[in-house]
């Protein structure tokens, strides 16, 4: 299989664990996968919480002290490892957390909910981290790719391209538009590839994240055209991610039709486990509980106490509490069935087959 490469950086597997929030990819995930020949990424959302840095009051310090320190962390992991970050270009404190990220030594910075617009201009004097944004479709990487061009003289160094019919978290599209079949992932991939290749001569790398579990989904991936899978929810249910053992006990549990959509306060559409839906918000209500954080640019939570505070909901189930907490998951997590490990997982996806 040909070694990925993103910007400088060749990637010995192509295969990026995506970001999860809320520390389920932090350093201790994100060091593992890059251990294993992957591009490891620690999720910059609410990393503050659960850190032991967070005291209630300094939540965007804490923020940037705790990715800095994950980061640390994955590289004890790691030390020559491709290891990123993802960071939301939803979040408040997006500039710091990307100058964060640079000072803490991520090679790779992916960005998705939003389109990171201005992103270069926060990474200028370190040419060599390579900037990777996540879409769903061709307008927006022509949109980036126009304005990056023409302000920066620059092209992203790989586009990940995320289905939002089989993605787990935040979704960038329209509820109504997702689940209607309209949407082809590979077409959207070869689209953009052509586009790259037609209009700015080059061979960019893009990378299909969303709905690949096993090798069959892997080499699918990579004969419709995708250079690379990012692939979040398989690495969930492994003993180095992040995440509580309820969490991945809920993934274990989970079925098929478990699954779905819920309206996030960021007003984005999230896919997540919901037999617990009605507890998310509920515990709200009943704890009296108000935005405290202020952790999303535009949240109607914060701004009007409607639906309910998504980064502590997924705080409590990072930390076990899955009753009330918030398990965002793609459609394929009801195939895990056991907890593994990271290598193990590359050795499914890339070791030799045994010979029939
Ligand atoms: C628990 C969880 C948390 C996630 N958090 C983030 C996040 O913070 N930022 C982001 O860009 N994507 C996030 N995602 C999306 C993943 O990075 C990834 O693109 C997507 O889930 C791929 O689909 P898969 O889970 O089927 O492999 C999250 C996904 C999951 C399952």
């Amino acid at each position: 299989m040909q070694p990925l490469q993103i910007g400088k950086y060749s990637v010995r597997y192509p295969l990026i664990q995506g970001g999860m929030g809320v520390r389920i990819s932090a350093g201790r995930l994100a060091g593992h996968v890059a251990k294993s020949g992957g591009v490891g990424l620690v999720a910059a959302a609410g990393i503050a919480l659960n850190s032991g840095l967070y005291d209630g009051r300094n939540f965007f310090q804490a923020e940037t002290e705790a990715f800095k320190a994950e980061l640390r962390k994955a590289y004890e992991i790691a030390p020559d490892g491709i290891i990123g970050v993802n960071v939301m270009v939803a979040l408040s404190d997006f500039e710091p957390l990307v100058k964060a990220a640079i000072d803490g030594g991520a090679k790779i910075i992916v960005c998705g909910a939003g389109l990171p617009m201005g992103l270069p201009e926060l990474t200028a004097d370190h040419p060599d981290v390579a900037l990777v944004p996540i879409v769903s479709s061709l307008r927006a990487a022509q949109l980036i790719v126009r304005k990056w061009r023409k302000a920066y003289n620059r092209l992203p160094d790989a586009v990940v391209v995320e289905d939002p019919d089989t993605a787990g978290g935040h979704l960038g599209e329209k509820m109504e538009n997702i689940g209607t079949g309209e949407y082809d992932q590979y077409a959207t991939i070869r689209d953009i590839k052509a586009y790259f290749r037609d209009e700015c001569g080059a061979n960019i790398p893009v990378i299909a994240a969303g709905g690949i579990w096993d090798r069959a989904d892997l080499e699918h991936a990579l004969a419709e055209g995708a250079d690379g899978v990012q692939m979040a929810s398989r690495f969930v249910c492994t003993e180095e991610c992040d995440a509580s053992d309820e969490f991945k006990q809920r993934y274990i549990d989970c079925t098929a039709e478990d699954i779905g959509l819920i309206m996030s306060p960021a007003g984005l559409p999230g896919r997540a486990i919901l037999s617990n839906k009605e507890n998310i918000r509920q515990y709200d209500l009943d704890h009296h509980t108000a935005c405290r954080m202020g952790c999303l640019k535009k949240c109607s939570y914060k701004e009007s106490g409607e639906r309910f505070c998504i980064v502590t909901a997924l705080d409590r189930a990072q930390r076990g509490d899955v009753e009330t907490g918030m398990v965002f998951c793609g459609t394929n997590a009801w195939k895990a069935d056991r907890i593994t490990t990271v290598q193990a997982i590359f050795d499914e996806l890339f070791g030799d087959v045994p010979e029939k």
